[in-house]
């Protein structure tokens, strides 16, 4: 760490996945977004390269951070820096707390290190820690916390370091949902794995089942670029249903997403890994009557803006 950078400071942005998790572990499209909560890193001088982890982990959450951390952190030369992690995101709730906290530990590291956080170099050093976190990950989680846009993204075996490619969606109009938690989280791990196995098992089936999904993404781009909201939320109920289909929701999940739906929701899904609960979204076009009607009923819940005109900030 240089005498100039005696304290950094980097963000890496939460996520939403709008429609396409896990058919995009497989190559096929995916559309994602970045919150405006995620995780804080901060750097001071020190005399090795060590992170701090975050008194809300659990011991294995420490283990694999620390272990993130060693990985990255041997790429860039070990520059004298402790890092010290704040989350602002509940930790393996779908919402991409492993990236958003791989973002801004390599945004730190990078210019401790004398090098420039751009968003590629950010991306390719987080890449480095989301091994660790996820096994095999398709990358589009850290890359949408490096971008901070809503983007279409697909995975692609390329050289290392470029796990896929993204381009970013623009709407003309506002893309806003609520997302709300429900049930107790799966480890992307387990549920990414147990799908897996299944897919080996029977993979025509399962091809026919990710082609679906892969074209109901292409849809999605496109509604979203022409700004159809409701053709937008369509998209995310039948994404849903094949979700289902693949094995990979739970009662607490559907009753989340019938919930939202019954609250005027375009379009509801889970978000993320699935399983035995996490994040749900619901695509509205007016989130803070819903956000303050769940918070009532005691739901841990934010409204969060995607793209489009900014009307809203996220709300705790
Ligand atoms: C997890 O946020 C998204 C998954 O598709 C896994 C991945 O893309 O690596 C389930």
């Amino acid at each position: 760490m240089t005498p100039a950078m005696q304290s950094l400071v980097a963000f890496g942005a939460g996520k939403v996945i709008l429609l396409g998790e896990h058919s995009v572990v497989y190559g096929y499209p995916a559309i994602a977004g970045p919150l405006t909560i995620g995780v804080v890193a901060r750097g001071v001088a020190s005399r090795s390269c060590v992170l701090d982890v975050p008194v809300t982990a659990d011991a294995a959450q420490k283990r694999m951070m620390r272990k993130a951390f060693a990985r990255a952190a041997k790429l860039v030369g070990e520059p004298k820096v402790k890092v010290t992690l704040e989350p602002q995101l509940p930790l393996s709730a779908g919402l991409g707390s492993s990236a958003a906290l791989a973002v801004a530990t390599s945004r730190v590291l990078l210019q401790a290190a004398g090098q420039a956080p751009t968003a590629k170099a950010t991306a390719r050093l987080a890449w480095e820690m989301e091994q660790e976190f996820h096994g095999t990950p398709s990358g589009v989680d850290h890359t949408t916390s490096a971008e901070e846009k809503l983007i279409l993204y697909r995975r692609v075996q390329a050289p290392a370091g470029v796990t896929g490619r993204a381009r970013e969606l623009k709407s003309p109009r506002p893309v806003s949902v609520v997302v709300a938690l429900a049930g107790a989280r799966s480890p992307t791990k387990l549920t990414v794995g147990a799908l897996r196995e299944r897919q080996a098992r029977w993979p025509e089936r399962y091809k026919r089942l990710f082609g679906q999904v892969g074209r109901l993404v292409a849809d999605a781009a496109k509604a979203v670029e022409t700004g159809d909201l409701e053709g937008l939320g369509d998209a995310m109920n039948v994404n849903q249903g094949l979700l289902n289909a693949l094995g990979l929701s739970s009662p607490a999940l559907e009753d989340m997403v019938f919930r939202l739906r019954s609250l005027g929701a375009l379009g509801a899904k889970f978000t993320g890994a699935g399983g035995d609960g996490g994040a749900v979204i619901g695509l509205f076009p007016e989130p803070e009557p819903v956000v303050a009607q769940l918070t009532r009923d005691g739901v841990r819940c934010f409204a969060s803006q995607l793209a489009g005109p900014r009307v809203q900030g996220d709300i705790p």
